[in-house]
């Protein structure tokens, strides 16, 4: 219990400072290339606002006809007409110009790869009042600032997969400091009640001899015996509780030991189902659906004692109608499943039936120490199991247990 409860913390310490962790990266690499992007961007466009006239000269003259090659320049241009025919440029790079008729769309911003080239186009319309002379794309090199935005993406996954691992080993370490005074007081508790169940066991004893010594002794009266009778009964009861109350802390600190047997789990059924029948009420039908010759390793005594629980609370919660008792395999897992046509429990009271002590409203007068489902849980997980509940209030429950065979 307290391994997953500090795994818990430990992931909730982990991803909350991850979350901080990604939100501040994510910020800052949004920064960092949002502002070398925009540079970029301002770059080519203070250059077409400079060399606007030129572009329209270029597009007018005959002389300047066909594309020239530069490789000194910064930025390219490519200067089209109305349209769309190429009618004079400069370029850095030879041949582009054929990709750039492709590549370049109606957006006016274009990032593109060529070769190992990384290149920013930019599209912009010539217009001069409000009459659409033609267009130019410019383009720019920005395969060094391409490097230096990689090599920070790159700085930036290696920073978080280190804090992420820092994270996690201090999330650990913490976890582990909080769970120390939990896991005190939690051990305390566990002690008291181990310790107080065994101290009450003798005086109950004891109590016990007496009123035997006194129903064997004393010539009493029918209301003095009435009154003994009762007695006995409540004794009955706190030594059932107080064995309960042991079972469980020992069962929390791991002392409960098993006695791991072949066992025949079909026969054990079918005999726990034949106690059970022997005094149940007539208007209650006890219905058997047990695959023949399972076997199980487990605690023979333990598991009988699941069985009992949960048929107990079938009859106790069931005034008439059916208990359906079966035993099937699917897949290396047996399945034990007690359904009953009783009282239900209420979707409130579901998800608690396992907790010490819960009982639903509706059972208080029923007797029993709602402690017995509890009981059937540890027995279940010592076993390495799993059992589930489910119901519809007014219509009945059913308890499923499953057990691996591989183990
Ligand atoms: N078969 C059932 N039908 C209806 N309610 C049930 C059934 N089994 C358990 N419950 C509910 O779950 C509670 C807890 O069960 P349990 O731990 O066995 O305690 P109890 O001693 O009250 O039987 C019961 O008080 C009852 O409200
Ligand atoms: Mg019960």
């Amino acid at each position: 219990m307290f391994k997953q409860v500090k795994k818990r913390l430990t992931f909730l310490y982990t991803i909350s400072l991850l979350c901080l962790l990604f939100l501040f990266i994510g910020i800052l690499y949004f920064l960092i290339s949002h502002e070398i992007n925009q540079k970029q961007v301002d770059e080519v466009n203070g250059y077409f606002s400079k060399e606007k006239m030129d572009f329209m000269e270029d597009l007018y003259e005959k002389k300047h006809r066909g594309v020239e090659y530069d490789p000194n320049r910064t930025i390219f241009y490519y200067v089209y007409n109305q349209e769309g025919n190429l009618r004079y440029g400069k370029e850095v790079f030879q041949n582009l110009v054929g990709q750039i008729k492709k590549t370049e769309g109606n957006s006016s911003i274009k990032r593109m790869e060529w070769g190992k080239k990384h290149l920013l186009l930019v599209k912009k319309t010539l217009v001069i009042n409000g009459v659409l002379y033609g267009f130019v794309v410019l383009g720019m090199d920005i395969t060094g600032e391409e490097h230096v935005i990689q090599n920070i993406t790159w700085t930036l996954v290696g920073m978080t997969l280190f804090f992420s691992l820092l994270f996690a080993y201090l999330g650990y370490y913490f976890a582990g400091q909080a769970m120390i005074p939990i896991k005190r007081a939690f051990l305390k508790q566990e002690k008291f009640v181990s310790d107080a169940s065994h101290e009450l066991r003798t005086p109950l004893s004891i109590f016990y001899g007496s009123l035997d010594l006194m129903q064997r002794e004393e010539k009493l009266s029918a209301y003095g015996l009435e009154v003994l009778a009762d007695a006995r009964a409540e004794a009955e009861l706190m030594n059932q509780l107080i064995n309960n109350l042991l079972f469980l802390a020992r069962s929390d600190k791991k002392e409960l030991p098993l006695r791991l047997e072949n066992v025949n789990l079909s026969e054990l059924l079918e005999n726990t189902c034949k106690r059970f029948s022997r005094r149940k009420a007539e208007s209650i039908a006890l219905i058997t659906n047990i695959q023949k010759g399972i076997y199980l390793r487990c605690d023979e005594l333990k598991i009988q004692q699941l069985i009992s629980i949960l048929l107990d609370n079938a009859f106790r919660y069931t005034v008439d109608g059916k208990i359906i008792v079966s035993l099937d395999t699917r897949n290396e897992r047996l399945i034990i499943t007690i359904e009953d046509t009783g009282c239900g429990i209420s979707s409130t009271d579901l998800p608690h039936i396992f907790d010490r002590f819960y009982r639903a409203d509706l059972s208080r007068e029923k007797g029993g120490t709602g402690l017995g489902l509890s009981i059937a849980k540890s027995i279940v997980d010592a076993h390495g199991g799993k059992i589930s509940a489910s119901s519809i209030e007014g219509e009945g429950s059913k308890f499923i247990v499953f057990f691996s065979r591989e183990k």
